[in-house]
C-alpha cells in the first residue's frame, strides 16, 4: 500500500460552504477554488446547481464556475439534483457533474423531496443528456453507515443504490457517511459489501468527522483498497438537510496521513494548510485541521 497513489476529491468548495452561515462573496469561492487547484488538487468539486430556495449559500453557482481559472488536467464537477439542475450547469459550460441519492428513504425525502427510486428515476434523463454531451458523471450514496431520521441502514440498500448509480453510468459512486456515525469496522464491511457489485476502482469514500472517526475510517478502507477518497479544506461543512452532520474530514488531515504513509497524493501540503487557514480567516472560525493548527 505505501507506493500507492490516492486521488483527493476536494469538496470543501461545495460540501463546505453549503453548510457555513456566513454566505461568502462569489469572488472569494472563486479565489478558493484557484488556491486549491494550485495546491496540486486534481479534482475539485466546485459547486451545486441544486435549488437556491433549498440552499442559499450557493445560488451563485453560475457565477462561480464561470469566474474560476480551469487548470488543465483538473475536473471541477458540480451537483446537480436534476435536468434543470443540468441545464444550469451546462449553460456555463460544465464537464462533470455529480448526482446524489441516499440509502435511507427517510434522509432522501428531506434532501431532494423524492423517494429513492423517484430520485434514481429523475437521474435517468440527466445521465443520458450528460452521455450525449460527453460529460462525466460521479455518483454519491449518502447515510451509506446511518440516517439521522431513519437510524439503521441496511447493507443491502446501500448496495442496491450504488449498483443502481454506477448502472445507470456514474464513473465513480462516493459512499457517504453523511452523519458522521461510522467506525472503521462497518465502515470496512460497507465498502466490502458495494465492492461485491460495483468494482473497488469505482468507488471512493466521503466521511464526515462529527464524532472523530473519519481518519481510522479512511485508513481501514485504504487497507480494504479503495484508492479515492473525498475531503474538505480546513474540514468545513455539512450537510444543511441532515441533522446534527458536522464537517466533512478536513483535507490537510487526509493529505498528512497519506504522505506520512508513504502515500502519493500530488498535493503540496504546505500551500493546502495556508489555503484552509485563509478560508477560516474568511469564515470566522478556526479550522478544524489539526495537522493546520499543529503548524501554527
Ligand atoms: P422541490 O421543491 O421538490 O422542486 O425541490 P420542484 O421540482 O418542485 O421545483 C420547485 C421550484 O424550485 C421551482 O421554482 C423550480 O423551478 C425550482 P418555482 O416554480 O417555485 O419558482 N428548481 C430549481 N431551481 C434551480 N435549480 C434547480 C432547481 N430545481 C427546481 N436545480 C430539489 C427538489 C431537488 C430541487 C431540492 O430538494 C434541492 O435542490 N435539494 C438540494 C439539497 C442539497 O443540495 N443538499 C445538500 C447536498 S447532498 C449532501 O450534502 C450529501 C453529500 O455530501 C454526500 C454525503 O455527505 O452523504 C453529497
Ligand atoms: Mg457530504
Amino acid at each position: 500500500m505505501s507506493d500507492a497513489s490516492v486521488r483527493i476529491v476536494e469538496v470543501g468548495p461545495r460540501d463546505g460552504l453549503q453548510n457555513e452561515k456566513t454566505i461568502i462573496a462569489a469572488v472569494d469561492k472563486i479565489n478558493l477554488i484557484d488556491r486549491l487547484s494550485g495546491c496540486g488538487l486534481k479534482s475539485i468539486e466546485a459547486t451545486s446547481f441544486v435549488s437556491p430556495k433549498w440552499v442559499p449559500q450557493l445560488a451563485d453557482a453560475a457565477e462561480v464556475y464561470a469566474g474560476i481559472h480551469k487548470r488543465d488536467g483538473v475536473s471541477y464537477p458540480v451537483l446537480v439534483p436534476n435536468e434543470k439542475g443540468y441545464d444550469r450547469a451546462r449553460e456555463v459550460g460544465v464537464t462533470e457533474i455529480a448526482v446524489f441519492s441516499a440509502a435511507s428513504e427517510a434522509f432522501n425525502q428531506k434532501n431532494i423531496n423524492a423517494s429513492i427510486d423517484e430520485s434514481l428515476q429523475r437521474f435517468e434523463p440527466v445521465v443520458s443528456k450528460a452521455k450525449a454531451d460527453g460529460v462525466k458523471v460521479r455518483g454519491y450514496v449518502s447515510t451509506v453507515l446511518g440516517c439521522p431520521y431513519q437510524g439503521e441502514v441496511p447493507l443491502a440498500d446501500v448496495v442496491r443504490v450504488s449498483k443502481a448509480l454506477h448502472d445507470m453510468g456514474c464513473y465513480e459512486v462516493s459512499l457517504g457517511d453523511t452523519i458522521g456515525i461510522g467506525t472503521p469496522g462497518k465502515a470496512r464491511a460497507m465498502l466490502e459489501a458495494v465492492a461485491v457489485e460495483v468494482p473497488m476502482d469505482a468507488l471512493a469514500v466521503h466521511f464526515h468527522d462529527t464524532r472523530g472517526q473519519a481518519l481510522a475510517n479512511i485508513l481501514a478502507c485504504l487497507e480494504a483498497g479503495v484508492r479515492v477518497v473525498d475531503s474538505s479544506v480546513s474540514g468545513t461543512g455539512g450537510c444543511p438537510y441532515a441533522k446534527g452532520a458536522s464537517g466533512n474530514v478536513a483535507s490537510e488531515d487526509v493529505v498528512y496521513m497519506l504522505h506520512g504513509m508513504g502515500m502519493q497524493t500530488g498535493v503540496d501540503l504546505d500551500a493546502l494548510i495556508a489555503t484552509g487557514n485563509w478560508l477560516s480567516t474568511l469564515l470566522g472560525h478556526d479550522t478544524a485541521s489539526k495537522v493546520a493548527r499543529a503548524a501554527g
